[in-house]
């Protein structure tokens, strides 16, 4: 496969690549080092690709310039490119979402309209489903985004839908629920908790630690998206993404403990607007049309993520 991936020196698109690479596929990298947590962060999530004879680079902002033929000979595009962080995504902010979740996604589109591309993967996200009536939540329930950047990624998805229905455009969205692992981005919060731990300072608590996600290891996402590509599904479909886990906040701390050793001290703070209490994904269809089943438990993705935060700590020192 010639496999085209935006956002490739972002932590899920930086392991896409890699494992294309290792799998024998050719890999062009699309990126334009966005300031949300440093150009020095992503280059360094490049590192084991940039140097592969498969892979090669194109460093551009795709909201503003989209280089002619970026489809050519392209069989696959994963499409990751993206402002993330649901609590960011207010005020003036709201511009780098609008940019680089929906424009960027449009210009995408309307590039691969003309391509003969065979599939096109889009990174959505969980966040488009707000704070859900039912769990698991199903593809089918109606979106009600609580957050700016929810709304974005449900535009870009609906774009999606709308460039596959008219023009045939072999469009899948996966929804992916909270995503961690090594690489995992400096805002979220496995790494700032591991970080806080590793300085023995208390990790930073929003609300009272009730709240629940449905963890996504990121090995289990990369496979979901090279299965995405090569199953054979309607264009235009949307699948869920999720590891499985509803776990508590609070329960993820006890497991943090377990994992690192140490006392673990937290500093309580309020519930951040946008934040939603609860996320579950139903991945039945997921499993049916795609062949995909989670296949990382939180407790083993934990342990892989604190080993990968002291390997990268010792690495600075
Ligand atoms: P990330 O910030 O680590 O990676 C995104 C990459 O896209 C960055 O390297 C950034 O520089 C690049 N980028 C942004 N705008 C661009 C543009 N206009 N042109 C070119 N490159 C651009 O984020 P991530 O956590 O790896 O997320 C990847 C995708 O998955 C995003 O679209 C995000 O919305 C989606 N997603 C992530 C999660 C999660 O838990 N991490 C969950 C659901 C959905
Ligand atoms: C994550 C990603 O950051 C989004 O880009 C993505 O779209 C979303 O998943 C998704 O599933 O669609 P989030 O669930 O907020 O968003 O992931 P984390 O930042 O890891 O937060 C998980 C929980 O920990 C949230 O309840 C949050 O409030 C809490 N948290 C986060 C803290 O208590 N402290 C922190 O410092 C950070």
């Amino acid at each position: 496969m010639r496999a085209l991936v935006t956002g490739v020196a972002g932590f899920i698109g930086s392991h896409l690549a890699e494992h294309l690479l290792d799998a024998g596929h050719t890999v062009i990298g699309v990126d334009c080092f966005t300031d949300y947590y440093g150009e020095g962060l992503k280059r360094a999530n490049l590192r084991a690709s940039v140097d592969h004879p498969n892979f090669s680079f194109v460093e551009t902002d795709l909201a503003k310039n989209l280089p002619d033929g970026l489809f050519d000979g392209i069989d696959s595009a994963f499409h990751l490119a993206g402002q993330p962080g649901v609590r960011s995504s207010w005020g003036d902010n709201f511009r780098e979402y609008t940019s680089n979740n929906v424009d960027a996604t449009q210009r995408l589109l309307e590039a691969a309209r003309s391509s003969d591309i065979q599939r096109f993967v889009y990174s959505s996200s969980s966040s488009v489903y707000g704070n859900a009536d039912v769990f698991p939540t199903q593809v089918s329930a109606l979106p009600k985004p609580k957050s700016p950047y929810g709304v974005t990624k449900l535009a870009a998805e609906h774009l999606c839908g709308v460039y596959a229905s008219n023009f045939s455009v072999p469009t899948v969205s996966l929804r992916y629920f909270t995503v961690f692992g090594p690489r995992q981005r400096p805002d979220m919060a496995f790494t700032r908790f591991f970080r806080a731990i590793l300085a023995e300072q208390p990790v930073p608590l929003y609300g009272n630690g009730t709240q629940i996600r449905d963890f996504s290891y990121v090995e289990d996402v990369v496979r979901a998206n090279v299965l995405a590509a090569t199953s054979d599904v309607q264009p235009g479909s949307v699948y869920n993404v999720a590891g499985g886990s509803s776990v508590s906040m609070n329960d993820v701390i006890g497991c943090m403990r377990d994992i690192t050793g140490q006392q673990v001290e937290i500093d309580y703070s309020g519930v951040v607007d946008g934040d939603v209490f609860r996320t579950g994904g139903d991945t039945t269809s997921t499993a049916e049309d795609l062949g995909w089943a989670p296949q990382i438990p939180l407790e083993e993705g934990l342990d892989r993520q604190w080993q990968w935060v002291l390997a990268s700590d010792s690495q600075t020192d």
